[in-house]
């Protein structure tokens, strides 16, 4: 029976996805490359320096930026995304995660976080949620970024729960990838169009329940 569930933080704790474009727009269009939300679906759940990558190539200026002025792109992003979580506060828990993990400690399951993002112990800090947490992955130990399963799989060894006991919930494309390339059901938190390969999928965090997430984790 299931012993873990392993979270996705940007979009599915809170919305700061919307905040990771945001600055990722600013930047692309300082270089002459418009981004839209299309396009920003191949950002999420990937690291910094591969999302600076995917917008290059995206402008067709992949060729353009030395490795020094790509680290400071990536930094300005960066300074620019900091801003803007600074404004992060409890009230940015989006509908129905509270009561989600809630519900699962009072199982006592487990609960892990595994965000590719440098930023996610300062935005776990302003959500005030860190004691729901039993272990949240330091993404700057992770060589291979999602879609590889590795940031899950170590999440579940931290756990010191099998893969095949582990839930793994996400919004982004690479992070369904990588929860079931890691052997575990995965919950996508999205569209049908973009998240088709979730083992149970729904549209938005407020239709999260955890009774029916374990319904559909024994039935698979
Ligand atoms: C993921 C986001 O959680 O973290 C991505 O979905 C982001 O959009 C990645 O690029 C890395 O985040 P950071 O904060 O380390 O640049
Ligand atoms: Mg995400």
């Amino acid at each position: 029976s299931v012993e873990a569930v392993i979270f996705d933080l940007d979009g599915v704790i809170t919305d700061t996805a919307a905040y990771h474009y945001e600055a990722w727009k600013e930047l692309g269009e300082s270089i002459g490359i418009a981004i839209d939300e299309e396009f920003n679906e191949q950002l999420k759940g990937v690291s910094r320096m591969e999302s600076l990558e995917r917008l290059l190539r995206h402008g067709n200026r992949q060729d353009d930026f030395t490795e020094q002025e790509k680290e400071k792109l990536a930094t300005r992003k960066n300074e620019q995304y900091k801003r803007l979580i600074k404004r992060v506060t409890p009230d940015d828990i989006l509908p129905g995660i509270k009561q989600l993990l809630v519900d699962i400690r009072q199982d006592g399951i487990k609960i892990g976080m595994a965000s590719a993002s440098k930023n996610a112990f300062e935005v776990v800090g302003s959500l005030k949620i860190a004691e729901y947490f039993d272990y949240i992955v330091d993404s700057s130990t992770v060589s291979k970024g999602k879609p590889d399963p590795e940031i899950f799989l170590k999440a579940a060894e931290a756990l010191q729960v099998p893969s095949s006991r582990c839930i793994g919930v996400e919004d982004a494309e690479a992070g369904i990838e990588a929860i079931q390339g890691a052997g575990m059901f995965a919950v996508g938190v999205g569209k049908p169009q973009l998240l088709g390969k979730a083992d149970y999928l729904v549209e938005n965090t407020s239709l999260l329940s955890w009774p029916e997430i374990k319904k559909r984790y024994h039935h698979s």
